[in-house]
């Protein structure tokens, strides 16, 4: 089994979403025997923006680099993503990673019964992170957006690990990382 690893926090240690991403790939790594794990840092090593050259595959570098991206993500049976909002959305170096593996004909395709997510059998965790509060608030463009475009693409098996209201007090800060923690889905379900 292959596990994708993405973070796009820029807060380095103080990150919320590193922490809890982390905790959720040693999770898998404890429980489930011979899986491999692939690791991005898009704040240490940001993918460029999605251009009309980059769709003209104008540079070929970085054709061959968003293929490698796209590969990557194809090949993992579970991403877990660390989504921190920034600004109600996510970062823009995680959306540059979005615009590479959103590929028509790859991971989705529109039919005459409307689009079809080709990228399927995945299962997603995302590790988020917020200041404020914004579960059930028209707030949320962050795990909103990523649940959409996550389906949109055929991964519909997305569970969430929060921490929220990070910035309200230290105190209320811990609290929700213990939460979040304790939150942490089964690698392996298990049957009842
Ligand atoms: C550039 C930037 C933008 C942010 N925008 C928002 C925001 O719109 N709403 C919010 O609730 N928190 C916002 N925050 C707070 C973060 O969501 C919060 O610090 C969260 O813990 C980020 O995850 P991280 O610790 O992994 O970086 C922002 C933080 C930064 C650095």
């Amino acid at each position: 089994m292959k596990l994708l690893h993405i973070d796009s926090s820029a807060l380095g240690a103080n990150s919320v979403t590193r922490e809890l991403s982390a905790a959720v790939a040693a999770r898998w790594q404890d429980e489930v025997p011979g899986l491999t794990i692939d690791y991005r840092d898009l704040d240490a090593d940001p993918i460029p923006h999605l251009t009309g050259r980059s769709l003209a595959k104008a540079d070929p570098a970085e054709a061959e680099e968003s293929e490698r991206i796209l590969q990557q993500f194809l090949a993992a049976d579970v991403i877990v993503l660390g989504a921190p909002m920034y600004n109600f959305g996510i970062p823009s170096t995680l959306k540059a990673w979005v615009d590479r593996i959103a590929v028509a004909g790859k991971t989705f395709r529109y039919t005459e019964k409307g689009p079809e997510g080709l990228a399927t059998g995945k299962r997603a965790i995302v590790a988020s992170g917020r200041g404020g509060i914004h579960t059930d608030s028209p707030s949320d463009f962050q795990e909103t957006y990523l649940r959409h475009v996550l389906a949109f693409i055929g991964v519909t098996n997305v569970e969430f690990v929060r921490a929220e209201g990070v910035a309200y007090s230290p105190q209320h800060r811990a609290d929700a990382l213990a939460a979040a923690h304790a939150s942490i889905p089964l690698p392996l379900r298990r049957a009842a």
